[in-house]
């Protein structure tokens, strides 16, 4: 039977020791295939701000209606193209941190390995992680909106949302928003690895949005071990295997070292 919901405690204090229980350890070291789902909790000790926290959360100050739509892109588009400006400058402005890096010293050590973000912000790739997939799109990239083409020369600097220079559409960011497909092939390989994975790290996300919000419950599904990262409790912590309680810049270096470097 499997230990439910095994809390390792620590404050958000990176130096304080997080305790790893050994069967996780063990569990990570003998596994073929590590799967990952990372949310906006692994970028916040980077300074990107996360959607739901109670005061900083984007979406606790801004209105995702207004803003993450199709229909308020519609409305106006020059609202919604200038705060993704202003997103994309402050991520272009940040560094991956050590919860990022030690997922790229993770991929180096497991046979197989995926890494499928709800992250727009690139910080996963900056850091050197390479088998990735973008569940949400990518802010830096940008798209018609009519056509969906990705366009790769654009002007940052004009004042008014620039246009497709194909059909005259206006362009957007390249990313999901609400009542939008998340993208097939990100979504098929996503739902591949949590079904095949032995462990799924499931970290910085409020486990509140659907699809990636499934994925530990299809991990589960087919055997493997959820092991939540995160300093506050979700919908999640009740349901994993086992949840440690801390920031992931502090509990992921430590997950990875106490694994392969007792
Ligand atoms: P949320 O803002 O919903 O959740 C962020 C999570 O990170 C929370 O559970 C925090 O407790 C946790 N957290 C905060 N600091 C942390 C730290 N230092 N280390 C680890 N965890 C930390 O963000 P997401 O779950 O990513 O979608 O949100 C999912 C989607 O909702 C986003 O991709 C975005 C949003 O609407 C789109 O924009 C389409």
């Amino acid at each position: 039977m499997r230990l439910r919901a095994f809390s390792a405690r620590c404050s958000m204090n990176p130096a304080s020791v997080i305790a790893i229980p050994s069967e996780l350890l063990r569990a990570l070291r003998r596994a073929r295939f590590v799967a990952v789902l990372t949310g906006a909790g692994i970028s916040a000790e980077s300074g990107v701000a996360t959607f739901r926290d109670a005061q900083t959360g984007l979406w606790t100050r801004f209105d995702p209606r207004e803003l993450a739509t199709p229909s308020a892109f519609a409305r106006n588009p020059k609202r919604v193209w200038d705060w993704y400006a202003w997103r994309r400058e402050r991520v272009a402005s940040v560094e991956p941190n050590a919860g990022h890096r030690a997922l790229v010293e993770l991929e180096r050590r497991v046979p197989e390995f995926l890494l499928i973000t709800q992250n727009v912000d690139g910080l996963h790739q900056r850091a050197g992680s390479r088998k990735l997939v973008e569940l949400h799109g990518n802010i830096a990239r940008v798209k018609c909106s009519r056509e969906g083409t990705i366009v790769e020369n654009w002007s940052a600097e004009a004042s008014e949302v620039p246009r497709c220079a194909n059909c005259g559409a206006f362009l957007r960011p390249d990313v999901v928003w609400f009542e939008e497909l998340l993208p097939e092939h990100a979504l098929a390989a996503a739902e591949d690895a949590a079904r095949r994975c032995e462990v799924l790290l499931v970290i910085g996300t409020s486990a509140e949005v659907y699809p990636a919000a499934g994925l530990p419950t299809l991990a589960q599904e087919h055997g493997g071990l959820v092991v939540e990262v995160n300093p506050n409790e979700t919908p999640l912590s009740a349901r994993a295997d086992y949840v440690l309680r801390g920031a992931s810049g502090a509990a992921l270096p430590r997950l990875v070292s106490a694994s392969w470097m007792p």
